[in-house]
């Protein structure tokens, strides 16, 4: 008896054709690399730090962004505050010891009038005085004097509105009346210079 059946089925295996990828697919995809590498090289600054710089992080670049008079003033503000007062009063308004008085809760710095306020980082501060109850007697230097108007009062509306305290806004008008007021080269004031200062 023969192995082989002649009524068993021939059985084919299917398999897919295969060929060459098409020519035009090729050619759209170098062309699709080639406009993303130009695009790239176009737009993308290739990665230099100055490209992307001052934003090193999302909080300043929130502080370069357009915004509302207010907050715009007050985002200004801290950036200041954080560059230039942060290191001796802290970041949290509430001061160092040995170092500088709090500012959170200051009486000096939550007073109805501004102006009295404004000489302080204008004119600096030296000798005795008392912030939130204690004696304090050092020295600041007029930490405020080299910066424009915008600044200082971006800085007093700071601390004026940070840390729990709640008063009203500085502006650049009122920073550059006390200015004019006191006059070039005025020496740092005393507590109790400061003190019969009007409000
Ligand atoms: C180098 C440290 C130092 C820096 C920086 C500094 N201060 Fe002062 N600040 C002092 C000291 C010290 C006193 C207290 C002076 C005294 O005892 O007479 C003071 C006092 C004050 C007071 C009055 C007292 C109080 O605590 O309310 C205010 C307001 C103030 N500083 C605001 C500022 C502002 C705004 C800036 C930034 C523009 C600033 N200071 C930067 C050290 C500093």
């Amino acid at each position: 008896m023969s192995a082989e059946n002649p009524a068993a089925p021939t059985v084919t295996e299917s398999a897919a054709p295969r060929s060459a990828a098409p020519m035009w697919i090729i050619v759209v995809t170098l062309l699709l690399l080639f406009l993303g590498g130009y695009y790239f090289d176009q737009h993308s600054g290739w990665f230099n730090a100055k490209v992307y710089a001052p934003y090193a992080n999302a909080e300043k670049l929130n502080s370069f962004q357009p915004q509302s008079g207010e907050t715009q003033r007050i985002a200004r503000g801290k950036f200041v505050y954080d560059s230039v007062c942060g290191i001796c009063h802290g970041a949290d308004g509430l001061g160092k010891p040995g170092q500088a008085p709090p500012l959170a809760a200051s009486e000096m710095v939550i007073c109805k009038g501004v102006s009295r306020l404004a000489h302080i980082p204008l004119a600096g501060l030296n000798g005795p005085i008392k912030v939130c109850g204690k004696d304090w007697s050092l020295s600041m230097a007029a930490m405020g004097a080299a910066l424009p108007d915008e600044d200082v009062a971006a800085v007093l509306t700071y601390i004026r509105t940070s840390w729990g305290n709640q008063a009203g806004p500085v502006t650049a008008d009122d920073v550059k009346k006390v200015r004019a007021d006191m006059g070039r080269n005025a020496p740092a004031l005393t507590g109790v210079q400061l003190l019969n200062l009007p409000e």
